[in-house]
């Protein structure tokens, strides 16, 4: 598949996605039972990824989203710019984020620290994708969906300049 100039050759089936995803959700449900989570997508790559995870989730939650916007191109830029702020007071709330992909780890590192200025209960962090080798911000990731090599990925919500998300399988960059 052809994304801008780059080609990208099948990586994660939406089949052997789903059947993660399912896994991811009822470990939460387990884990969660007797609590209200509040889940927070990361915007923009999470959308898809959000959405069946949560429709598989059955404890009691809420749902918000907020826009982090950390990327350019293939290589992360370092800049972490909040677009779309959180109105939710999340003091003493179990809060759940949901990431597409943690990648240096500097995204998230930065918006947990923010999030702890709430004081909520607990939070912990669901990703889809995690490449360890790139990680250089160590995180504690409770929910990792696939660790995957340190190769650029697109579709399922994941983009290269915008573009590749629409897709129910993700590509990996074929070099
Ligand atoms: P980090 O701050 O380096 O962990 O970058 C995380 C963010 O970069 C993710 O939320 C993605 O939006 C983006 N990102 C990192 N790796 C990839 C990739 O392989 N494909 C698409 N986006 C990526
Ligand atoms: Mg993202």
């Amino acid at each position: 598949m052809n994304v801008l100039d780059k080609t990208f050759r099948p990586f994660l089936s939406a089949e052997v996605l789903n059947e993660r995803i399912k896994e991811l959700a009822t470990q939460i449900n387990k884990d969660y039972i007797g609590k209200n989570p509040i889940f927070i997508g990361i915007l923009n790559g999470s959308f898809m990824f959000a959405s069946d995870l949560y429709k598989n989730i059955t404890v009691p939650s809420t749902i918000s989203f907020i826009k982090l916007v950390s990327y350019k191109g293939t290589t992360s830029t370092g800049t972490v710019i909040t677009a779309i702020g959180l109105e939710e007071d999340l003091t003493d709330k179990d809060v759940i984020l949901i990431e597409d992909i943690v990648d240096t780890g500097k995204t998230m590192k930065e918006f947990v620290a923010t999030l702890h200025k709430q004081s909520p209960a607990s939070i912990q962090i669901c990703t889809l994708l995690h490449k360890p080798e790139a990680l250089q911000h160590p995180l504690d990731l409770k929910y990792v969906g696939f660790e995957i090599p340190n190769k650029f990925v697109v579709g399922y919500g994941l983009d290269y300049d915008g573009f590749g998300r629409n897709s129910q399988e993700i590509f990996q960059l074929d070099e």
